[in-house]
């Protein structure tokens, strides 16, 4: 288990104050260098190094430049509302897909979030529906989209992610999650792998990228090694592995399993104005006099992140917001009403579009995997056609 004194970071468990730098170390992923991050198209989440490293981006960037078939997968485990954390990975995606065409594929594991964590089906499936609302509000394109669930792409995921765990010992398994409490969990690496081959399996060898946060990146290492067994014709899927949305409590992950509030993507205006102003973490000083004078630290200063992560656009107004805190001229509580705002809107934005959305009995059958497609995969991991004939 990637497990030190001061920190841990795994699927199921975050911990610590994570060093980002050294997590790549215990993991064997790399940092983006420059030459990369010139390739993608311009973002601020790239710019300012929030996806911080990669496993093989290279095959990917070369595709989208060559305007050749490629693919992103980034899922949710539904175990409960989404929060701004949980979104920006799909933000990032339709971006992506905007600027190069990529295909982007989006699991929803709530067979993980059952196994994992302590929550009836019922309420996982209401999360899974609630969850698939926020996802599709990001408004990807649905010829070029494909959402999956778990459960209700049995007929595909399953045959999948059974002819994959073959590849996979129980050793393995144990060595990078941890010994698992039920056999669910630790045949459940096979179904995430389903998930990041499934591009290719759905339409033939190509490259794929994973954006995700780093916690997520054993899901990948794991599948890279079944990939690379060469049993399938499928390339390994890349990486590109981002930092955690700081929890308005400090540094680490902004969890939505502990006791400090997150911001969700249904709060309020004044939800938000109110959890900013009482609960991020500042890096003012603690008076005003001595904050004008000694003035204020802007990289543990919560509001200051948020916005520095993904809620400011500007890298000028980023850089400006910065100097002024630090020389004490921007004050602690402007600092958060200006992060509040700005989220704030965001959100207003996001829950209009949401509402505007149809009845996912009418949104959701637009992204499902079609028969073709369904077949296509199955036959990509040995199934005979014969079997699958009467199923197209
Ligand atoms: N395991 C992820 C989580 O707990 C969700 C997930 C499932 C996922 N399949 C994926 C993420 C594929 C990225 C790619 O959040």
């Amino acid at each position: 288990m990637p497990a030190d004194n001061n920190f841990t970071v795994t699927p199921y468990t975050v911990e610590g104050n994570v060093e980002y730098d050294r997590l790549l170390d215990q993991f064997g992923a790399d940092r983006l260098t420059p030459e990369q991050k010139a390739q993608f198209p311009d973002h601020p989440l790239i710019r300012r190094d929030i996806f911080y490293a990669q496993r093989d981006v290279d095959a990917f960037l070369a595709a989208a430049r060559a305007g050749e078939t490629h693919s992103i997968v980034t899922g949710r485990g539904p175990s409960g509302p989404m929060h701004i954390g949980h979104i920006f990975p799909f933000y990032f995606a339709k971006y992506l897909q905007d600027q190069t065409g990529a295909l982007v594929y989006i699991p929803l594991s709530d067979d993980e979030k059952y196994l994992v964590k302590d929550r009836t089906l019922a309420e996982i499936s209401a999360y899974t529906r609630a969850n698939i609302r926020d996802i599709l509000t990001v408004g990807f394109d649905p010829d070029r989209t494909r959402l999956i669930i778990d459960s209700a792409d049995a007929d595909v995921i399953y045959p999948l992610a059974a002819t994959l765990s073959k590849e996979l010992t129980p050793s393995t398994v144990d060595a990078t999650y941890g010994k698992s409490e039920n056999v669910g969990r630790s045949f459940y690496p096979a179904v995430q792998a389903a998930h990041l081959l499934l591009p290719q399996l759905v339409i033939g060898r190509h490259p794929t990228l994973v954006p995700i946060a780093v916690d997520q990146d054993p899901h990948v290492r794991i599948c890279r090694d079944i990939a690379a067994k060469q049993r399938y014709a499928v390339d390994k899927p890349g990486a590109l592995l981002s930092k955690f949305l700081p929890s308005l409590d400090g540094p680490g992950k902004m969890s939505s399993s502990d006791d400090t509030p997150s911001i969700q993507l249904g709060d309020d205006r004044e939800t938000v104005f109110e959890k900013i102003q009482a609960h991020a973490y500042s890096g003012g000083k603690r008076s005003i006099d001595a904050h004008r004078t000694h003035g204020g630290n802007p990289d543990i200063d919560v509001a200051y992140q948020l916005l520095f992560y993904f809620f400011e656009q500007s890298d000028e107004q980023v850089e400006h917001l910065a100097q002024e805190y630090r020389t004490g001229s921007l004050l602690s509580g402007e600092l958060k009403e200006y992060a509040a705002e700005q989220i704030a809107t965001f959100l207003e934005t996001h829950q209009k579009r949401r509402a505007q959305l149809g009845p996912l009995s009418a949104e959701l059958p637009k992204y499902r995997l079609s028969a073709d497609e369904r077949c296509d995969a199955r036959r990509r991991v040995g199934f005979p056609e014969e079997s699958l004939a009467q199923q197209r």
